[in-house]
């Protein structure tokens, strides 16, 4: 994972290389490097750290020139490190390089080319590519660069800079993200569309194995094949401001306070005008393809897989459908009993996830039918699957995923009522009437956000506890270990979900006195039994925050401070207990003096393994 940029035209290329590259820091930020072609040489310049370092390192001594390329780091091969951060260069300094990915082929290709007399400077992969296009470079720059791209393996997005070459820049990818903005009289490259709308809305979203050569005046593509490939402009159609911070300290406040609008463009136009149902139009599915599977698999990582699990209640509860959560890490690898009558269902934000995408293809590969719930369109996830659901959140730039789990919590909830639907597993009056009450929760979670005050009361006085607790039986556990995950992510404290029946099997021996524990109680079938719980962790003098819905006058009575959300079905409601969890964090980290947004070793796009 790294963000890359590149830019030819007649303005200074550092400008909008440091600039694009401030948009795609969310893709790591361990190093940052620019070079820059001036007519005669071509200028590196690098630094450990934040782009903020670089920034200041060559403030004085800005590169002039108007072809360049940049790269913001997360490091795979090699430490964070002045001399491991892009772009690398091969020997005679002629050809210079960006790369997102990893070439999986690099230590044979290093070895062969050190035989040969080259000298490597880093510890990277990526720095293999540029020494060898030097070697095999011929004075055809796109010939070469097919040549090299013949004998490297791996993932990669690339950019290519040449000296020999002047006004010409060179990208490709297989399985990182890539796109291409097209200006007048210059265009620019980058991993991400952020790092470009504030130049062009006109870009093309590279595909996998697809050449580019790109000028100031224009953009060639080519397949591997080396045949021309008539691509459609994609206009983006989101403000420059959407993908910028709007007034808030954080991406992450922005985007927690982002949800009511998110949710809402989410159902938008997927709502039967007289709220008798849910309409999909992008899966157009019938009775006899949903009896077909045997089961449903829902595969993802991080805040995407909590949202499966609640996806999974959904489906089992309301399509009466077998569903399995796994996280994409572990599924790739168990063996799992894919055929043809398995439905996969893989969610992410990115729709970039390495193991996400490898467990999509595999299940592909043996005859699954393949759904994506993605929020980046033409993503590589998007691509893949047979079937693409848009979650619609707009860019999400914050570490710590807020607005794209809910927006997924009403994705899954709207295809289990798609399904139950067209299965008849569902009185009408039954779905007309959680439909009525879908329809309600943008309100409900702008009135949830509208009172954040007693949030960063406790926030601040938690916040500095080494460990805190989150409890909750049924839907309120799956929230309970998304609440955890965002405080460990932010907050750097200790935190962790328990479903409320097992703390006596072990986690009850950690609730000493003083202890805060995060206590979900919503669901009216386990409502005594999770009270039981809070009593036995009250009865150890835990500090209890407890979390319920309005109008329950009980839980009160036996915690020490309550958090209410408004009554909606107690199937929708994660997406109104979420909220207080997401705020929770962000008080939590700002009482700590965390960097939220980039919380340290962490990244918004993991696309290694
Ligand atoms: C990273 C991010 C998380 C995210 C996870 C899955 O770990 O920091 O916020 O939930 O990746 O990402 P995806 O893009 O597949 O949803």
């Amino acid at each position: 994972m790294c963000g890359i940029v590149g830019y030819v035209g007649k303005g200074r290329a550092a400008d909008f290389l440091l600039d694009g590259l401030s948009k795609l820091e969310y893709r790591g930020y361990d190093s940052a490097g620019i070079a820059v072609y001036d007519g005669t040489n071509v200028h590196i310049e690098k630094s450990v750290g934040r782009l903020s370092a670089l920034r200041e390192k060559i403030a004085d001594n800005m590169p002039e020139g108007s072809m360049g390329i940049g790269h913001t780091r997360w490091a795979t091969h090699g430490r964070p490190s002045d001399r491991n951060a892009h772009p690398h260069s091969d020997c005679s300094g002629d050809f210079v390089v960006v790369h997102n990915g990893i070439i999986e082929n690099y230590l044979s290709l290093k070895e062969e080319l050190i035989e040969k007399g080259h000298n490597f400077q880093s510890e990277t992969d990526t720095e293999v590519v540029a020494h060898l296009l030097e070697d095999v470079y011929n004075g055809d720059f796109l010939g070469s660069v097919r040549e090299v791209l013949q004998r490297i393996e791996g993932s990669y997005s690339l950019v290519f800079m040449s000296k020999k070459n002047p006004g010409t820049l060179i990208c490709t990818k297989q399985d990182n993200p890539l796109v291409i903005g097209l200006g007048e009289g210059e265009n620019f490259i980058a991993s991400d569309i952020p790092a470009i709308i504030s130049k062009t809305r006109k870009t093309f979203i590279m595909a996998d194995g697809e050449i580019a050569v790109v000028t100031q005046d224009s953009v060639n593509i080519s397949n591997r094949r080396g045949e021309k490939i008539d691509k459609k402009i994609f206009e983006v159609s989101w403000n420059a401001e959407a993908a910028e911070k709007g007034g808030y300290e954080h991406f992450m406040l922005k985007e927690i306070h982002e949800q009511p609008k998110a949710v809402k463009d989410t159902m938008r136009e997927r709502i039967i005008k007289d709220g008798s149902g849910i309409i999909l139009n992008e899966l157009n599915w019938d009775k006899d393809f949903l009896q077909s599977f045997n089961k449903i698999y829902i595969v993802a990582c991080g805040t995407a897989y909590h949202a499966g699990l609640v996806g999974k209640y959904y489906i089992e509860k309301l399509a009466r459908i077998l569903v399995e959560v796994d996280l994409a890490s572990e599924f790739r690898y168990r063996d799992p009993i894919i055929d043809e009558k398995t439905l996969l269902i893989v969610i992410s934000q990115s729709g970039e996830t390495s193991d996400t995408l490898a467990a999509l293809k595999e299940s592909k590969r043996r005859g699954a039918k393949t759904l994506a719930v993605t929020n980046v369109v033409g993503s590589s996830i998007a691509r893949e699957a047979e079937w693409v659901l848009y979650t619609w959140a707009g860019p999400e730039i914050a570490v710590a995923s807020t607005k794209a789990y809910t927006t997924q919590l009403i994705l899954m909830f709207m295809l289990a009522l798609y399904m139950a639907g067209i299965l008849g597993t569902q009185e009408k009056e039954r779905i007309a009437e959680l439909v009525g009450e879908l329809k309600k929760i943008p309100a409900q979670i702008s009135e949830t956000l509208s009172d954040v005050e007693p949030i960063k009361t406790f926030a601040k006085r938690y916040g500095f506890n080494e460990d805190v607790f989150y409890i909750g039986r049924s839907l309120d556990y799956s929230v309970a270990l998304e609440g955890a995950l965002k405080l460990k992510e932010v907050s750097y404290i200790h935190a962790e979900a328990y479903a409320a029946g097992e703390l006596k099997h072990g986690t009850l021996a950690l609730i000493v006195e003083g202890v805060p524990v995060i206590a979900l109680a919503t669901q009216r079938s386990v409502y005594e039994k999770t009270l039981s719980n809070i009593k036995e962790v009250k009865a150890r003098d835990a500090v209890v925050i407890g979390i319920a819905a309005e109008g329950d006058e009980e839980l009160i009575k036996y915690v020490d401070h309550v958090m209410y959300v408004p009554q909606t079905d107690e199937l929708l409601i994660p997406l109104l207990t979420v909220v207080p969890l997401q705020l929770l964090a962000y008080y939590g980290a700002i009482t700590r003096g965390c960097d939220v947004d980039k919380p340290r070793n962490l990244a918004k796009s993991v696309t290694v393994e």
